[in-house]
């Protein structure tokens, strides 16, 4: 039997020790922690890899929201749409700007939709922050069209996104910026939390950047009210080095999503997302291959004894069905269909060919039971 984990935290060490252990002493000698050039370069280079005009480095990805959402001045009483097929972090986000979070239904492709953002609209929405889920930009036109519409913002949760695109055009290029996680998991993923904003607008980039480090300008000066939410020096200098081979890891992200869609599309008990080339509009960098299985209890338990790692995103809560934080968990039929038979499986660059293709074969192997 083989064993294939869902995540292989030591691999992201191992994979490339004696670089990361040489970057380590560098910034150690020379005492460079916080707000230092490894920082800097790491920002220039994430703007110019998302193809925005500015990023900035953040303490995490939840912050990255909240500040964003702040510096869009989204408050008391305003409403903001959002997809229940995400993490808690972003109807916190919402909530901690004194807004109210308002959830919405996802489609097929597990990406918010369209026509159940259109439903939620009241006089109090300000803006739509749609999350570019698993790896997948949504299908920005349909929101975008929304948004002009009703004179919403948009701010994007693209903790799972970075370099996803739809139309050729990269997640936080559409409106007021996109908000990244660089958690151990993600695809570009550090040594500990970490987040960014990245953006086309100057006065998001301003805001956010005061936001971070005690509303302080570059003369030192206290213009505003802020907090202290920078990205450590080291974990940028670590990004930094990461982000020169993340392009050839989303290759493999993809090759690795067509060896699942090739093996597994026989299988009509299961809904897999959509295959790297099945759709021209979207470039996904698979952050996570999420699937919807019939039976999905039993497999994963079936999985789970042949050595196949799986898991069940937020741990099997969509944000609508948390009622200790006031939601109904009703209305969103996708959504509360879907997770009862959502699961993903492994999906890294530690995988090889060969723990792919066994993971396929036990799949198959249950179906065909
Ligand atoms: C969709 C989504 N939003 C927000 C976050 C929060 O990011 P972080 O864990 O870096 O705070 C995450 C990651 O955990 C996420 O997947």
């Amino acid at each position: 039997m083989k064993n294939v984990p869902f995540f292989n935290y030591p691999y992201l060490f191992k994979s490339r020790e004696e670089d990361f252990v040489n970057i380590f002493r560098e910034v150690g000698y020379r005492g460079a922690y916080i707000l230092q050039k490894d920082l800097r370069d790491f920002e220039d280079n994430l703007a110019k890899f998302a193809g925005t005009k500015y990023a900035v480095g953040l303490a995490n990805g939840t912050d990255a929201i909240w500040l964003a959402l702040m510096a869009a001045g989204i408050g008391k009483g305003d409403e903001v749409i959002f997809a229940s097929h995400t993490y808690i972090a972003t109807a916190a986000s919402i909530n901690f700007v004194g807004a109210t979070p308002i959830p919405a239904d996802c489609k097929s492709d597990h990406m918010i939709d369209p026509e159940s953002i259109k439903k939620l609209i009241t006089p109090k929405t300000k803006a739509i922050l749609p999350t570019q889920l698993n790896g997948r930009c949504c299908d920005m036109d349909s929101i975008m069209s929304i948004a002009k519409e009703h004179n919403l913002i948009v701010l994007e949760d693209a903790a799972q996104g970075l370099g996803a695109k739809f139309k050729g055009k990269g997640v936080g290029t559409f409106d007021k910026g996109g908000t990244i996680s660089f958690y151990p998991a993600k695809n570009l993923g550090s040594f500990g939390d970490a987040g960014g904003f990245v953006t086309n607008d100057k006065d998001m980039y301003e805001k956010v950047m005061l936001l971070r480090d005690h509303g302080r300008n570059d003369d030192g000066v206290f213009v505003m009210w802020g907090f202290n939410s920078r990205l450590d020096n080291l974990q940028a200098a670590f990004l930094n080095y990461k982000l020169g081979y993340y392009s050839e890891e989303i290759d493999r992200r993809r090759e690795i999503a067509n060896i699942y869609n090739s093996n597994l599309s026989n299988i009509k008990q299961l809904h897999l997302p959509p295959a790297p080339n099945e759709d021209q509009n979207y470039f996904d960098v698979y952050q996570n291959y999420e699937i919807e299985a019939e039976n999905r209890d039993q497999l994963k338990e079936f999985l789970k004894q042949n050595g196949v790692g799986t898991l069940i995103q937020w741990g099997g809560q969509p944000v609508h069905s948390i009622t200790s934080l006031g939601f109904t968990g009703k209305g969103l039929p996708y959504t509360e269909e879907m997770f009862k038979k959502c699961i993903m499986i492994p999906m890294n660059t530690a995988l090889t060919n060969e723990d792919v293709l066994y993971v396929c074969e036990q799949i198959n192997k249950f179906y065909n039971k």
